[in-house]
């Protein structure tokens, strides 16, 4: 089954009736049309600075990369809407990412928001090719990563064939830091990411890791978080100042990375509910492990002792820093990577780690209560049941539901407050 389903059946036959009775004009002349497009949107937003630098597809050629946009050549769903691998007429692999439709802006604000991150390049960041903006179409047209995302690699219960070594993991620790110190510090004004977390880091053919996503909470209508009702938004990874009280700053993503180093480390994913009552919540896991001088104990065992134990601690103790409740406790991610190459050193003193499970009491074990914590946090039954059934490794929460209950409009919650 191939999409948009009936209505292209529908199309191709009434254009078949058209050519079969005007002849081939007609086809070119809407061949031309069609390519024109492209150069008609830059001309019309061609005071948009940098806009030039876009590339623009129709969505005919985007069509015929992923085959009609054909099941078989799907990669993914995210919040923002479905992941497609493509190949465009020039032989470029490309993921076409189709927003959905609740995220349609008007061309011109939508432009303006792919001209800054397209002009965003970095070895650690996903390269972003261009858009289709015909019609209602919002479609972002990126870089192939050939070897997919921490989460179905790293952290995908053994369905991948990669070895991570521990090099490669350091590699990929770096790598990502490094990627988001860049946004974080150098892009001006700087990004926030928002949604720092293992399908968020895809790795190329030679794993090095590449940060996906940045830039697109912009081009969400204001009632619409990208952190989708929908889609495991893992809430392990939230900073509990972001989640409760909706302070969105480079802060939080810097809480997510430490959580991501600690699942990078272990080879674990941050909430895990068929784990033992103690190891569920990877974050408090090594918290207690900390405290008890066992931090070694949380290194992945695949890994079969062939690690550099001083240096895996250290990365663990990044972790530790970054996920620290008090936001301005938590380093800027320039010192995270001195940190982790070890041309700085981590602080002595390492305050409890921010748990949103302690904002919101939220127990995965508390089961009595689960309905009544799921109400509050304005999550339905199905939601809520990610939490306690055992059967998943993801939390799933409305964001939007948690910010709702602080009384913030989004605006102000997007506010950069440090
Ligand atoms: N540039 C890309 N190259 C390869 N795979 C990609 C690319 N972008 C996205 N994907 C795949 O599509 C999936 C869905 O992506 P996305 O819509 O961003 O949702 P999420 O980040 O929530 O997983 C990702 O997990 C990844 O497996
Ligand atoms: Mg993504």
């Amino acid at each position: 089954m191939c999409l948009p389903g009936s209505s292209t059946a529908s199309f191709n036959i009434k254009r078949l009736i058209w050519f079969n009775c005007r002849g081939m004009t007609c086809f070119f002349f809407t061949c031309k049309k069609r390519d024109t497009s492209a150069k008609q949107i830059i001309q019309k937003h061609g005071d948009i600075p940098g806009v030039e630098n876009v590339r623009i597809y129709t969505y005919k050629e985007l069509r015929s990369a992923t085959e009609d946009f054909c099941l078989t050549n799907k990669i993914g769903e995210g919040g923002f809407g479905s992941v497609f691998k493509g190949k465009l007429k020039d032989g470029t692999v490309v993921a076409i990412k189709v927003l959905s439709s609740e995220s349609r802006q008007g061309v011109r604000e939508f432009l303006n928001e792919l001209t800054v991150i397209s002009s965003i390049v970095h070895e650690n960041l996903v390269t972003l090719y261009g858009c289709c903006v015909e019609g209602d179409h919002r479609i972002l047209v990126y870089n192939y990563l050939e070897n997919n995302s921490l989460a179905q690699t790293l952290l995908g219960g053994g369905r991948s064939d990669i070895q991570f070594s521990w090099r490669t993991r350091c590699k990929i620790c770096i790598g990502v830091a490094r990627g988001l110190a860049f946004l974080h510090e150098e892009v001006r004004p700087h990004i926030v990411h928002r949604d720092i977390k293992a399908s968020n880091i895809l790795l190329d053919k030679d794993l090095t890791p590449k940060i996906s996503d940045f830039g697109l909470a912009k081009l969400l209508p204001a009632n619409m978080t990208h952190v989708s009702t929908r889609v495991a938004g893992t809430i392990g990874y939230l900073a509990p100042e972001y989640a409760v009280r909706g302070q969105l700053t480079r802060r939080a993503d810097i809480y997510s990375f430490g959580v991501l180093l600690l699942e990078i480390v272990s080879g674990r994913c941050n909430t895990n509910t068929r784990l033992p009552y103690e190891d569920q919540f990877l974050l408090e896991r090594t918290w207690t492990l900390y405290e008890r001088g066992e931090l070694v104990r949380i290194v992945d065992t695949s890994l079969n002792d062939d690690f550099d134990a001083e240096e895996a601690c250290r990365f663990l103790r990044v972790g530790l820093v970054c996920t620290q409740d008090n936001p301005k406790l938590r380093p800027s991610m320039s010192t995270v990577v001195k940190m982790m190459t070890g041309e700085k050193k981590v602080d002595l003193e390492i305050t409890k780690p921010g748990l949103i499970s302690d904002f919101m009491d939220l127990k995965v074990r508390n089961h009595k209560k689960a309905g009544e914590e799921n109400a509050s946090l304005g999550l339905t039954p199905l939601e809520g049941s990610s939490l306690s059934s055992g059967s998943s490794t993801h939390a799933t929460v409305s964001f939007t539901a948690i910010t709702d209950r602080s009384g913030m409009s989004f605006n102000q919650q997007i506010k950069e407050k440090n």
